[in-house]
């Protein structure tokens, strides 16, 4: 097949909050790519939304999953591909009337990063969603059930140094009128949130509180360093004015946990 592609890329234009320096990026389409990119130490980015880069961007390869690790079927059986976007199969569960994936509607990531930040909301989570999952590590590919990978509220145990490949969905036969009025529901929820970039909450929520209410009642929203600024919609949100640095968005997170002992959702690469 055709060699793996390889590039050097700053991550600022991988993440969905602008920020990280260069990497070099291989996008893998095979499993011969893949077994090639794991050669040396790698990283794997999914669709970036949750991802805090440094500025000097990372060492390590990059991993970007295409080709056979991104098809799914249009009817959602099946294997579907840890480099699928989670709103497509959202969008498409919800003509097809499966119920399952509603929970995610807003969180803007590939299949592989929501299984390993067990992203949702309230209103469901990716684990309560997976059949099987595919994981790659130590040379091959390895099928688990969802119960023996340590889901919790934002939070996997995968085995060290595995990649999600893929992943069979778990969704229940609904109606498209049902599904939509869930994913209304969960849109409603939302409507506090800013459209300006960032790589959603910074902070895991305290057990049976939110770090938003909390940074918003110690009066720190607003809070600016350079073009680094906790929202003024939504305290649990760190937002990129335009050209901020992971610098300026570190030193935000600082003054945060200065006031408050929060632990941070955020992925942080370097
Ligand atoms: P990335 O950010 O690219 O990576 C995150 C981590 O997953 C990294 O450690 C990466 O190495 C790892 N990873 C990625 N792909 C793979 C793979 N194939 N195999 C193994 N590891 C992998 N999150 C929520 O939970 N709920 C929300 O409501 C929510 N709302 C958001 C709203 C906005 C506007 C934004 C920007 C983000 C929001 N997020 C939310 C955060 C983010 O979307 C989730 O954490 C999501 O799971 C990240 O997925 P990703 O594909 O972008 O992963
Ligand atoms: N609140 C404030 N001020 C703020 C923010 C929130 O008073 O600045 C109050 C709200 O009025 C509400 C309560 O705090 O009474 C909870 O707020 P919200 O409903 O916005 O939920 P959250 O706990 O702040 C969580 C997730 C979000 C998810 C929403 C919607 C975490 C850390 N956050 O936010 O997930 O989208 O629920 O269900 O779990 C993410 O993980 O990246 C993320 C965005």
């Amino acid at each position: 097949g055709a060699a793996v592609k390889i590039a050097r890329l700053p991550l600022a234009r991988l993440t969905t909050i602008g920020v990280g320096g260069e990497a070099e990026v291989w996008t893998v389409e095979t499993l011969a790519d893949l077994k090639e990119a794991t050669q040396a130490p790698y990283r794997v980015l999914g669709n970036g939304s949750n991802l805090l880069v440094s500025d000097a961007g990372v060492p390590e390869r990059v991993i970007r999953l295409a080709g056979e690790f991104a098809l799914w079927n249009p009817d959602l059986t099946g294997w579907v591909g840890a480099g699928a976007l989670v709103p497509s199969l959202l969008q498409a569960s919800a003509r097809l009337g499966l119920s399952g994936l509603e929970g995610l509607h807003g969180v803007p990531a590939q299949v592989g990063g929501a299984v390993k930040m067990n992203a949702g909301t309230r209103f469901g989570e990716m684990a309560d969603a997976l059949e099987e999952v595919e994981l790659f590590h130590d040379g091959g590919l390895h099928c688990y059930r969802p119960s023996e990978l340590g889901f919790r509220y934002r939070h996997s145990e995968l085995p060290e140094g595995s990649l999600v490949t893929r992943v069979k969905l778990k969704l229940t036969p609904s109606s498209e009128e049902a599904v939509r009025a869930r994913i209304a529901l969960v849109d409603a929820a939302r409507k506090g949130q800013p459209k300006r970039k960032s790589a959603g909450c910074a902070f895991k929520n305290p057990p049976g509180d939110s770090a938003g209410r909390l940074i918003d009642v110690r009066g720190l929203k607003g809070t600016t360093v350079g073009k680094a600024m906790i929202s003024l919609e939504h305290g649990n949100f760190l937002v990129n004015l335009g050209g901020a640095t992971a610098a300026e968005m570190y030193a935000l997170i600082r003054k945060v946990q200065a006031v408050l002992p929060l632990e941070v959702e955020w992925e942080i690469w370097g």
